[in-house]
């Protein structure tokens, strides 16, 4: 995919969290001023939500690609070309750092969490917004199972950590942040729409190629489709969410 594309990919994935987002940003009583690091800023599809919520952003990521794309954005941000586990930042820097599906990217994310700990002010918070537990889906009817199964196999080739939401518990109560909040994001589901399928059958099409023949592909596409437009499909990744103080 287009660089482009995975713009418009984590763009639609940062609706699903949209109301997630306002709730912590609530609890931990964010205020307009202060300052906030998104860790894995990617192409920086939160950026304008961020800046509208009149924070001051910087933003990190490893992918020099993502961050010359974060740069173009019209929103007001510093971007920064760096490893999360190695922040080029002093210690108590920032209000808040955030991260939105990126810890089970990285080598090490008990490590990264630490380093966000380390750049938030004492008082400041450390949040993950979306830590997905893939190994933990759910997927009907069968024709999702198969997708399912195949989607995990290219994901796991792909580098993820497939039960990352369910450790993050652990990472973020350990790591000596106070009163440290876990949950977990609840769905919702409109009635199935064929744009809604398109949009997920890009990514799925993505993680399938390679895996399967383009003709396996095409027919579980098909049959998807049907199952998805009568109403009958479930497809529900648990994701988790954490925040704790500094
Ligand atoms: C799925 S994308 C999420 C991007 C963005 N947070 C969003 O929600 O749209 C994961 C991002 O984490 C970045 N990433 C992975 N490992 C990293 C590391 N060690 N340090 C910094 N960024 C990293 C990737 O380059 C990618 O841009």
């Amino acid at each position: 995919m287009r660089i482009s594309e995975w713009h418009e990919r984590f763009t639609l994935q940062s609706t699903w969290t949209q109301d997630l987002r306002n709730f912590i940003f609530g609890k931990i009583n964010a205020q307009p001023g202060q300052t906030l690091l998104d860790v894995g800023v990617g192409t920086g599809a939160l950026l304008d939500e961020y800046t509208g919520r009149g924070l001051q952003v910087t933003g990190l990521d490893l992918n020099l690609e993502n961050c010359q794309f974060s740069n173009l954005h019209p929103a007001k941000s510093i971007i920064f070309n760096a490893d999360a586990h190695h922040m080029p930042f002093k210690a108590g820097q920032f209000d808040l750092t955030a991260t939105h599906y990126v810890l089970l990217w990285v080598r090490d994310p008990a490590h990264v969490v630490a380093e966000m700990k380390r750049v938030t002010k004492p008082g400041g918070y450390v949040v993950a917004f979306a830590e997905p537990d893939y190994h933990s889906r759910i997927d009907y009817p069968k024709v999702f199972q198969d997708i399912g199964k195949i989607q995990n196999r290219s994901l796991a080739f792909q580098g993820i950590d497939l039960s990352m939401g369910r450790k993050l518990g652990h990472i973020f109560r350990t790591i000596g942040l106070k009163d440290v909040r876990l949950g977990l994001l609840a769905g919702q589901w409109r009635y199935p729409e064929k744009d809604d399928f398109d949009h997920e059958w890009d990514i799925i099409a993505f993680d399938l190629g390679g895996f399967i023949p383009v003709d396996e592909i095409l027919a579980m596409k098909e049959r998807a489709l049907e199952s998805w437009l009568a109403g009958e499909s479930t497809v529900f990744i648990p994701t988790f969410y954490a925040y704790g103080m500094v």
